[in-house]
């Protein structure tokens, strides 16, 4: 089924990887009007704090905060349920941290918007295995045997169990994250190049239209845009590859 211009916009999460939030502020700037989904790391949260994703929210932006917490399950707890209180509509926590840890972030989100009419709950994804990683990286120096593809699927199964929404994962694993997992389960893609972009450091790369092929539910996308001649003429030709992609 075709999308619309503001579902495909909705698709995309801008990668705001930027020092401070002026620099930021001017590619938002530059983007204005187009409905797409705003990501927030660690580079501009650390730099730039939660005033700069309440701004975002402000502006009608829905927010994703990567922060990919890792710690002992209480203070994931405490921190789940600091950042579910600042209004995002999406943070993610690591698999690795296990079962215990990825319920507790749950327990954290519960609690800060139980009961509270005005917080909306955000949606809660683990990162599977960096795209970073490479299978030499995994066995040797992680410790895990097998393929990178096993692992994901492993701990996308873990993260279900633990009642997370969803993950972060390469356009090239959804296919069988979706079967291991359910359709409902929520797929977050990096490693998206369009046709004719650098590839930069990233390696599993696919296109837009063919990630959404695969059933990605939202890319995420940084230098192809940011670092574009015309950041605005990008975005706008990634969501009219996504609205004539099948
Ligand atoms: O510039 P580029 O499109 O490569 O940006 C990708 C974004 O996705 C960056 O913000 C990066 O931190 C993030 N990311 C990633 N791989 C992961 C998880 C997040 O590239 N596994």
């Amino acid at each position: 089924m075709r999308l619309t211009r503001e579902q495909a916009a909705g698709r995309v999460m801008v990668a705001l990887d930027y020092p401070n939030g002026k620099a930021a502020e001017q590619l938002i700037e530059e983007l204005k009007g187009i409905p797409c989904y705003m990501k927030v790391g660690m580079q501009l949260f650390y730099a730039a704090g939660p005033s700069f994703v309440e701004k975002l929210k402000k502006n009608g932006y829905r927010v994703f905060l990567d922060l990919k917490m890792h710690d002992i399950p209480n203070t994931v707890k405490g921190g789940a349920n600091s950042i579910a209180k600042l209004g995002v509509d999406m943070f993610n926590v690591h698999a690795a941290g296990g079962a215990a840890m990825m319920e507790a972030a749950m327990e954290g989100v519960d609690q800060a918007v139980t009961g509270v009419a005005s917080q909306s709950r955000p949606t809660v994804i683990a990162v599977t295995q960096l795209t970073s990683t490479s299978r030499t990286v995994l066995n040797e120096q992680i410790g895990i045997d097998g393929t990178v593809e096993a692992a994901v699927l492993r701990y996308a199964k873990l993260a279900k169990q633990a009642g997370l929404d969803g993950v972060v994962a390469a356009p090239t694993e959804v296919s069988a994250i979706k079967n291991g997992c359910g359709d409902e389960f929520v797929t977050v893609t990096p490693g998206i190049r369009p046709a004719g972009a650098e590839i930069n450091d990233q390696s599993r790369i696919m296109t837009p239209g063919d990630a959404l092929k695969q059933g990605t539910d939202f890319m995420v996308i940084g230098r192809p845009i940011t670092a574009a001649a015309d950041p605005r003429a990008s975005l706008e030709t990634i969501i009219e590859e996504l609205i004539a992609s099948e």
